[in-house]
């Protein structure tokens, strides 16, 4: 068959763009790790020499640094006065913590996966699963790092609200376990905005409850929150009304197996929440940027990581709503619908 020109043309645009983004992409992890962007930030308007100072980093590097960032619109470039400089936007994708935008985590979590890179070829040849646990830690902190400030603005303003009968319940005085809550991250939210109820995060992972377990005496989250080391389907206590899976039930090797301890733990009137990436119930709903992120994602440590374990089931990051609720129903909830979403999750509600 013939090659229609203008296709090919758009592909190698596509392609010229997408490589262009790998490899900047990596200048990002670099810039982050070198604090540039922070060092720009607090700057304001500067030159390559300026920042160099400024950082005490190597002047030469810093220019070319600067020249690919700006070439990719993470920086501004001021050809007048020859200044770099960073927007109020670009401040708040890379250079601000604390913001929804923020893209650093992710970069991380990139960085991990090229330094894994012998263990997941092996995983395609055997099929056998990579545990999370077996990751580049950067894999850990960059979840955590990415995730925090989606949650910060989301969760207790919009998600926890969205569920029936819910909020009222935790600020009375509830007991919650936050299941798979890798550094603490959602745990130590709820724990801060509901002093009167009691918190329990467990992650199967130890060096990520060490995490957790720092972050909370730092943070010094009253004697509402405790972590433990404990699978998802041998957490300690019963009788819980509220069950939190903050993007993780997906990760695990038997969701039916732990969503049946759920149901044996959950207090009579209690509720699950699930959290999961946002994704359609087809594959076709989910060929777009968000889909793309979350599927690449998903081949190299979700769906490796739960054939790491019992069962290995690999629903993947992209199972979508009507698969869960078959779950849910098969484990025994008659209750389960969709309670509020944001472009990147979905969050459902299930009871007994
Ligand atoms: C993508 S991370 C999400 C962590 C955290 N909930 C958050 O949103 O920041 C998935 C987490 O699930 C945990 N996990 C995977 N399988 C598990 C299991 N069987 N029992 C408990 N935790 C598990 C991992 O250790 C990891 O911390």
């Amino acid at each position: 068959m013939a090659i229609d020109e203008q296709k090919l043309t758009a592909l190698v645009q596509k392609g010229v763009q997408d490589m262009g983004a790998t490899i900047s992409g990596f200048l990002v992890y670099l810039g982050d790790r070198l604090g540039l962007f922070r060092a720009l930030r607090d700057s304001g308007p500067a030159t390559a020499s300026e920042l160099a100072q400024r950082t005490g980093l190597a002047e030469r590097y810093v220019k070319e640094w600067l020249c690919s960032q700006a070439a990719s619109g993470t920086v501004s470039y001021d050809a007048a006065r020859m200044h770099f400089f960073m927007t109020e936007e670009q401040c708040a994708c890379y250079a601000d913590e604390n913001s929804p935008s923020c893209f650093l985590g992710a970069y991380e979590v990139i960085a991990s996966l090229f330094a894994d890179e012998p263990k997941l070829l092996a995983a395609f040849h055997s099929g056998n699963g990579v545990g999370w646990h077996e990751h580049d830690p950067r894999l850990f902190s960059g979840t955590a790092r990415f995730f925090r400030p989606g949650y910060a603005a989301h969760l207790l303003g919009e998600w926890i609200p969205a569920l029936h009968g819910v909020e009222e319940t935790l600020q009375r005085g509830a007991k919650v376990v936050d299941v798979g809550c890798g550094y603490g991250v959602t745990t130590l939210l709820m724990a801060n905005h509901f002093p009167r109820s009691q918190f329990l995060g467990c992650d199967y992972h130890a060096a990520s409850i060490e995490r957790a377990t720092e972050l909370g005496k730092n943070a010094a989250v009253h004697t509402n929150v405790t972590f433990a080391l404990a699978g998802a389907k041998d957490y300690p206590g019963e009788g819980y009304d509220l069950i939190t899976f903050f993007d993780c039930l997906h990760d695990m090797g038997d969701p039916l197996g732990t969503l049946r301890h759920v149901r044996d733990t959950l207090a009579p009137r209690g509720t699950v929440m699930l959290v999961e990436p946002f994704a359609g119930d087809r594959l076709e709903d989910n060929l777009n940027p968000v889909g793309r992120v979350f599927y690449s994602a998903s081949t190299v440590v979700c769906t490796m990581a739960s054939k790491a374990q019992e069962v290995g089931l690999a629903l993947g990051a992209q199972a979508g709503e009507a698969r869960w609720r078959e779950l849910f129903a098969e484990a025994g909830f008659r209750h389960f619908r969709r309670a509020a979403e944001t472009p990147f999750n979905l969050v459902f509600e299930a009871r007994v």
